[in-house]
């Protein structure tokens, strides 16, 4: 780093964010998701839940409708519930959102006067669940969206962590860029302390952020961490950083699923993640997450109950969130045996 961009680095930012690493993203994404994006596309982001509540506070108002996974990202959920939003929440199955599901909620919604503000989604291997939403559902989705005029937020922080195929294509190539802001982040791949991330959206709504009064008054986000990580990633560090974590997360996904296959009764079912951090285990009706959670717990296994996940908490009662992102895997084949353990007594 220079002593000017140190310097740069530590006054107020430019608005939109940093010059070198908007540069870089754009030619990164336009590479990856086969997009024809410019520098008037992209905005840097205190990370992706900067990005989410901007999203809310400018594109929606107290009351308003927003459409949502179930389950979906619980602090997500949170964060659209601070600005006072009313969420509908649309069931998911191993393919992603159900379209015909979503065309209902969009019909009864309309039935009502009532248009919804934003359909909130995490397209790649999302989180609670692990799935990774298909082409073909995808396609789907954003036809709706455009029939019903409704902007989609694709929340993609996992895109960089797939272990297998390709992913489909994103909402927002599938949308031609159209009525679609997709986010993106280093937390899951670099580290999430530097408080870096971006949208991608048309030219109109990068201005609308980067004209809003939180942008104007702090300048743009996080440049200190902005200038490391354009550093990091022009020495190409982030490329090789990215393929030693894909091989040490796969082994450790590869490791629960086969413990989940040894160790677990044959009433308990789970979700096959081709990427990221989660599985989600199904129980039996007659077994409670919370339970199985606190069971675990004094066993020294940490897991996450299903309620916090969904729109409506009865409907995660039956649900775990099992991480196998930061264990090793000794201790992962251990608490998925000691899991088993509690969920069979
Ligand atoms: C789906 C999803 N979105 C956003 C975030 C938060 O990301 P960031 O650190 O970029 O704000 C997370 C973190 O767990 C996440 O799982």
């Amino acid at each position: 780093m220079t002593s000017s961009q140190a310097a740069n680095a530590l006054a107020y930012g430019n608005e939109q964010g940093n010059i070198a690493l908007m540069d870089y993203l754009v030619k990164r994404i336009n590479q990856e998701q086969h997009l024809n994006l410019s520098a008037e596309n992209l905005m840097i982001t205190a990370g992706s839940t900067n990005a989410l509540d901007m999203i809310a506070r400018l594109y929606t108002q107290a009351g308003d409708a927003v459409i949502v996974e179930a389950p979906s990202y619980v602090d997500s959920l949170h964060v659209l519930r601070d600005h006072g939003v009313k969420l509908y929440a649309v069931p998911m199955d191993d393919e992603g959102m159900l379209p015909d599901e979503l065309e209902a909620l969009l019909k009864d919604l309309a039935s009502k006067q009532i248009k919804p503000r934003l359909l909130y989604t995490i397209p790649n291997f999302h989180n609670p669940t692990g799935i990774t939403a298909s082409e073909a559902r995808r396609t789907a989705i954003v036809k709706l969206a455009r029939q019903y005029d409704l902007m989609i937020v694709e929340d993609d922080v996992y895109r960089d962590l797939a272990f297998e195929a390709n992913i489909p294509p994103s909402y927002f190539a599938l949308a031609g860029g159209e009525n679609v802001i997709q986010i993106g982040s280093v937390s899951k791949t670099i580290a999430p302390g530097l408080r870096v991330g971006w949208i991608v959206a048309c030219a109109e709504i990068v201005q609308r952020c980067v004209d809003c009064g939180t942008t104007q008054m702090g300048g743009g986000a996080s440049p200190l961490s902005a200038q490391i990580v354009v550093e990091f990633c022009r020495q190409g560090d982030w490329d090789t950083h990215l393929e030693h974590i894909r091989n040490l997360y796969q082994t450790r996904r590869d490791t629960m699923l086969a413990a989940l296959d040894l160790y677990m009764p044959p009433d308990v079912t789970w979700t096959q993640p081709a990427g990221g951090f989660f599985v989600w285990l199904t129980l039996p009706e007659n077994k409670y997450a919370a339970v199985v959670k606190r069971q675990a717990s004094e066993r020294g296994v940490l897991v996450a109950s299903g309620e916090g996940f969904f729109v409506n908490p009865a409907d995660g009662q039956h649900h775990l969130r099992l991480t196998y992102s930061f264990a090793s895997l000794d201790d992962i084949e251990t608490a998925v045996r000691v899991l088993a353990e509690v969920v069979s007594a």
